[in-house]
């Protein structure tokens, strides 16, 4: 239940970067030596790559009373057999990016994830795989996937789709083959694969290609462990940067935020928007840009999102969507598709919570428009079991008459358990 409120304040304590905490799991589950990792994503996501790492023979644990460190004994490239399903839960980021690793590997994996994940596509990974050598099978091109692993070779891959999740799938698996693998983006995509390879020891060349990118590695270089704080996810920061957007007396100070410039894209646009954001440090961590931003409140005008800001904020988009109504001229959202296929179809999701909450929405396949100038009320509304659409209304229930309730809110605890708690501290009534 959401109560609205009268403005946001505070310090903003946030959960390791999701996009990162995988990456880094997974390669130091395949890197020489030990790694330990603080800071690691408290999300139940991040667990589900630590746990299918445990059952690749992985040995890791969490380190008592220091703030979510994991130390890692990396075992080489070569990982063991699963006794068992690897569990993937509701992580598409697992089960694709996984995909990858244990595709290289000498023996067959089965990789299975809750009701949601079932429904998602897995034929983008499943094809390149298919080409370097490795044998999948799946439902129609649906989890479970049966991945039976082992001598790859190198391809050069231009993605139809724009995802980062692929393209890090397949830099992995293109450790695992003989030559080199060449991967080309249609459109720049969040680069933490190619960032978190180096990292690890890897070399990897990259460049611009257009709005895209390539990047070019070679098969059957060998990683070594890190040590590393994972700096604060950008994509949970944005519910509060959205909440601090909706008051004009907000103020938020937010450490430790991931600034990587192909996640950054919410904080221009939000400064467009009329939020006033002044970065005050700003530190490199293994490639990684993270900083300090103070964020004051002002105008709330309205945003075009479409092109390469689509798929440079694909996961900011609900929440910005759910506070569109409360813009002055509403907030329209094109070349969105992908939206549709996320934890839950996350367009349709926006429409009907905004709906219910009394607005106006246009709903197309590919985005929304949602006019400004609105008023909403609290309403019951649903998650959609979807982590995402359960915050992001949070947030538009702050400035709502009325009391929201969210049902399935508890899905927030995929990224962030500690959202409700931290929301409720940041809100003034
Ligand atoms: C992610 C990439 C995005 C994003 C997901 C995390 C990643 O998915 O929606 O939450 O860590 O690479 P796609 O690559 O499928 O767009």
């Amino acid at each position: 239940m959401v109560r609205p409120a009268r403005n946001v304040r505070g310090r903003v304590g946030l959960p390791g970067d999701k996009s990162i905490s995988h990456r880094y799991a997974m390669l130091a589950g395949i890197a020489e030596g030990p790694s330990r990792l603080e800071n690691y994503s408290t999300g139940a996501d991040c667990a589900s790559t630590l746990g299918c790492m445990r059952s690749l023979g992985v040995e890791w644990e969490r380190k008592d009373g220091e703030d979510n460190t994991i130390e890692v004994k990396g075992r080489g490239l070569a990982l063991a057999a699963p006794a068992c399903a690897l569990d993937c839960g509701n992580s598409g980021s697992t089960m694709r990016m996984l995909s990858g690793i244990v595709a290289g590997q000498k023996f067959t994996s089965e990789m299975v994830g809750d009701e949601s994940l079932s429904r998602r596509p897995m034929e983008r990974v499943i094809r390149p795989l298919s080409a370097m050598g490795a044998q999948i099978s799946s439902q129609e091109g649906r989890p479970p996937l049966r991945v039976a692993g082992g001598e790859l070779k190198a391809i050069d891959y231009k993605m139809p789709v724009a995802s980062a999740q692929v393209k890090t799938c397949l830099l992995f698996a293109g450790l695992f083959a003989e030559g080199e693998t060449r991967i080309e983006e249609p459109m720049r995509t969040r680069d933490h694969g190619e960032v978190a390879l180096r990292a690890f020891g890897v070399q990897l060349d990259r460049r611009s290609v257009g709005q895209g990118s390539e990047a070019r590695i070679r098969g059957g270089q060998g990683l070594r462990g890190i040590e590393a704080c994972i700096p604060g996810d950008l994509s949970s920061a944005a519910f509060f940067l959205c909440a601090a957007a909706l008051f004009p007396g907000s103020q938020l100070t937010i450490p430790n935020l991931l600034m990587n410039p192909t996640r950054a894209r919410l904080l221009d646009i939000l400064m467009q928007m009329g939020l006033r954001i002044s970065v005050t440090q700003l530190d490199e961590i293994h490639g990684e840009v993270v900083g300090t931003l103070q964020v004051e409140g002002g105008a709330l005008k309205g945003a075009a999102i479409a092109g390469a800001d689509s798929a440079a904020l694909i996961d900011e988009i609900p929440v910005m969507a759910a506070i569109a109504p409360y813009t002055e001229q509403g907030i329209e959202v094109r070349d969105a598709k992908e939206l549709r296929v996320k934890e839950s179809d996350r367009i349709a999701a926006v429409a009907t919570n905004l709906r219910l909450m009394g607005a106006q929405v246009e709903e197309r396949e590919d985005g929304l428009k949602i006019p400004g100038g609105q008023r909403l009320h609290g309403a019951e509304i649903d998650s959609f079991g979807d982590h995402r659409i359960a915050m992001a209304f949070a947030v538009a229930a702050l400035r709502a008459r009325g009391e929201t309730m969210i049902r399935g809110a508890e899905a927030a605890g995929i990224s962030y358990p500690a959202f409700f708690q931290t929301l409720e501290d940041l809100s003034e009534r």
